[in-house]
């Protein structure tokens, strides 16, 4: 089978960026590095906009939350690939060298500065919803601001969490953040239908409060001392939205920070 082969953005593009690694999950899951724009400044947990040039030489752009956080000299994305998505499909194949275009306006609601101080963060994601907290997990302003940081991951399947595992054990011993980080990041990964060591939703282990018994911590959230950010599907969001607030936690945004942020990991069909 031959594969369609992405077609670089034209060099003469101001917004193009050039792709230095790429690493491939799953079937379905790949990330990238590219190069930053010197001019980008954004916080750990935006989003931009993302794309190649299609066969008639137009921009096809799609939103994706930076992975890598606003320290880091070059920038993450983590991604799906949708078979018969118009970019996915494409992009999947990005090669080193190879180069994307890049919206320079960082956007978002996931980021510190929407919620009001407190002392624990919550990091709830579903699937590529990992990505925007890929970025936040690495940055000492997170740990600077809370002095626990849950990071809840849950995908169907155990390769689905491997990007999250190897990011969260890669943090132990980076000498930037390793130190910052050691005790106040805790990390539960879960599948739902493939068995592993834990299983089940965010929102049944949330629910359940298996969760504070298997971290030993303290539960359910309360709106004085946690922060909660979610990512994920719109069934997801909507579901946890749901707990969070049953909780007392309301919801923020930049202009009105609050105990928790939202945003939407991908749009669904028809919507
Ligand atoms: P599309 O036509 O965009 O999508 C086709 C279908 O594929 C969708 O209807 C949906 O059912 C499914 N789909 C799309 N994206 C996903 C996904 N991420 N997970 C599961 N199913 C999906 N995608 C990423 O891979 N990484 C990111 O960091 C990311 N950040 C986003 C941030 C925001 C704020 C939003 C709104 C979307 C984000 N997305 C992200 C989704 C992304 O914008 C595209 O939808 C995705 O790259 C697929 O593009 P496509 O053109 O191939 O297919
Ligand atoms: P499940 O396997 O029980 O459906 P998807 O691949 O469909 O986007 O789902 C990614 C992960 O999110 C799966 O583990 C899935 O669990 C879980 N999930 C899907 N919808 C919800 C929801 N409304 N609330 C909690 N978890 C969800």
């Amino acid at each position: 089978m031959t594969e369609a082969r992405p077609k670089p953005a034209a060099r003469t593009l101001p917004d193009a960026q050039t792709v230095t690694a790429v690493r491939h999950w799953t079937d379905t899951l790949f990330s990238f590095r590219c190069t930053r724009p010197k001019s980008l400044r954004f916080r750990s947990g935006e989003f931009v906009m993302i794309g190649l040039l299609d066969d008639r030489g137009k921009p096809l752009l799609r939103a994706y939350s930076i992975a890598s956080p606003s320290w880091d000299d070059e920038l993450e994305f983590y991604s799906i690939k949708v078979a018969d998505g118009a970019l996915t499909s494409r992009l999947q194949h990005i090669q080193p060298g190879e180069e994307i275009i890049l919206r320079p306006k960082p956007v978002g609601t996931l980021v510190l500065d929407a919620l009001l101080p407190g002392k624990r963060l919550w990091m709830l994601a579903t699937g590529t919803g990992i990505a925007p907290f890929a970025s936040l997990v690495r940055d000492p302003e997170t740990y600077e601001k809370f002095e626990q940081v849950i990071l809840m991951h849950t995908c169907r399947e155990s390769a689905e969490l491997d990007y999250g595992r190897e990011l969260v054990g890669a943090l132990q011993d980076d000498p930037l953040i390793g130190e910052i980080v050691a005790g106040k990041l805790h990390y539960y990964p879960t599948t739902t239908r493939e068995p592993s060591e834990r299983m089940g939703r965010v929102t049944d282990n949330l629910s359940s409060r298996k969760v504070f018994e298997d971290l030993g911590i303290a539960g359910p959230l309360d709106p004085v001392r946690d922060r909660a950010m979610v990512c994920g599907s719109l069934a997801f969001n909507a579901d946890v939205k749901t707990i969070l607030e049953g909780w007392g936690l309301r919801e923020g945004a930049n202009s009105e920070p609050a105990e928790y942020v939202v945003e939407k990991a991908f749009v669904g069909e028809g919507i």
